[in-house]
């Protein structure tokens, strides 16, 4: 665990706001999960969770679950083998679709509708290559496919000697707070693999399983690890080569975020302390209105947090009335400079906030190492050439309906 002092250096060298990704925390979370599931069961990073540490669980993970074109272009820039990738998502451009061909793609496609396996096919078809696929059962929302669906599909795959079915994919949701769920879902999956035996005469041998396991943001459950133990204790009796997608499960921990205080105030009795972040760039799923309190510390520079507790309500950077980071939360004498730090913050802030809202610059993203050496994987960056359409050095002065001011 880093301490203060550190905390305050990397903050005075770097700047705030800034993620700060423990890689040593991440690898032996990792570790611990692979160990846990067993030699017998895959491992595949949904890399949505935090792209940014796909290069360094290029060692730990068996698989990375991609889920657009940009997703697969951060994994060639990491040189991740493409028979690692499982290329899913809801939406897939041919274009995208034929670039991955034009690479020798040798991952996996998962197909969420009959629209998008007949564009495979005839990709596949006419480019003369071979594709292995994943048909992705639906949970009864927009993503995947009907039971019935993936059984027409099954019944004339044959046809296709250049498609071969690797097997099915399922995932309904992120945060199940209840291991019955992942239970009862698995129990499904493998009553409808016994349906497709009878209506098809196919085998289902691989299950691609996103587990949509829980981590504990608010102190509510008791020991880590014990959902995925219950969860491998079922896999272990049945016969299916498992592959289980996770996110969150294996990069929250690992990440820490760094504000600063910028301002303290009193507003009609009330206190009120500003920082250099924001809701913008921390998310933790289930927060609601700053009410619930996440890991969270105060850290101060060279000073002693004298004083009595008081609280405080903690608000960001961005010009609207819900930048609410903490409510009520108790702090002792907090002054302009001192630091927060937010830990568990490893999953989705990075890529799920909504960092335009009013072009503040993006944090940087740094990672620590086990020698307590500091990376940056990005530096703090503007946005507001993305909120205007292209370079903002350039004043334009007059703007006259839709023109191309930069052509
Ligand atoms: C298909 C699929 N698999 C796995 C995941 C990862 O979920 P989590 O972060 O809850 O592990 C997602 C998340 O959206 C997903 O869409």
């Amino acid at each position: 665990m880093l301490n203060d002092m550190q905390i305050c250096d990397i903050a005075q060298k770097y700047g705030t706001p800034s993620y700060l990704f423990d890689l040593s925390e991440l690898s032996s979370r990792v570790k611990r999960i692979k160990e846990l599931l067993g030699e017998e069961v895959e491992l595949c990073y949904a890399m949505k969770a935090n792209p940014f540490l796909t290069f360094f669980l290029d060692e730990y993970v068996d698989k990375f679950e991609v889920c657009s074109f940009g997703e697969y272009e951060i994994c060639k820039k990491y040189e991740i083998c493409s028979s690692k990738i499982v290329y899913s998502g809801v939406y897939k451009q041919c274009d995208e679709l034929m670039n991955t061909v034009k690479d020798d793609f040798d991952g996996d496609y998962t197909i969420e509708s009959k629209k998008q396996f007949e564009e495979l096919c005839n990709l596949i078809h006419e480019t003369k290559r071979h594709a292995r696929i994943l048909l992705r059962l639906t949970s009864g929302n927009q993503f995947g496919m009907d039971e019935e669906e993936i059984i027409a599909i099954l019944s004339r795959i044959d046809e296709m000697p250049y498609i071969e079915f690797a097997g099915i994919q399922f995932f309904s949701g992120t945060q199940k707070k209840n291991i019955e769920i992942v239970e009862r879902e698995l129990t499904e999956l493998d009553a409808f693999c016994t349906k497709v035996k009878i209506e098809t005469g196919k085998v289902i041998t691989r299950i691609e399983y996103g587990a949509g396991l829980f981590v504990d943001y608010f102190g509510d459950e008791e020991a880590d690890f014990d959902d995925l133990i219950k969860m491998r204790e079922w896999l272990q009796k049945r016969q299916y080569h498992f592959v289980i997608e996770l996110g969150r499960y294996i990069v929250a921990t690992c990440g820490k975020y760094l504000t600063k205080i910028v301002d303290i105030k009193k507003n009609k009795g009330k206190r009120y302390c500003m920082i250099d972040g924001g809701i913008h760039q921390i998310n933790y799923y289930g927060q609601m209105l700053g009410l619930r309190v996440p890991p969270v510390r105060q850290v101060s520079y060279e000073r002693k947090q004298i004083g009595e507790s008081e609280k405080w309500t903690v608000c960001g950077a961005l010009c609207t009335v819900h930048d609410v980071v903490l409510r009520e939360y108790e702090m002792q004498n907090p002054c302009e400079g001192d630091l927060l730090l937010f830990e568990m913050i490893g999953a989705y802030s990075v890529t799920e906030a909504s960092f335009l809202f009013l072009s503040r610059e993006l944090p940087n993203v740094l990672a620590i190492d086990e020698k307590g050496q500091v990376k940056v994987l990005r530096k703090q960056m503007s946005t507001a050439h993305i909120n205007s359409g292209g370079e903002t050095r350039k004043p334009v002065k007059k703007l006259l309906g839709v023109v191309d001011i930069y052509g």
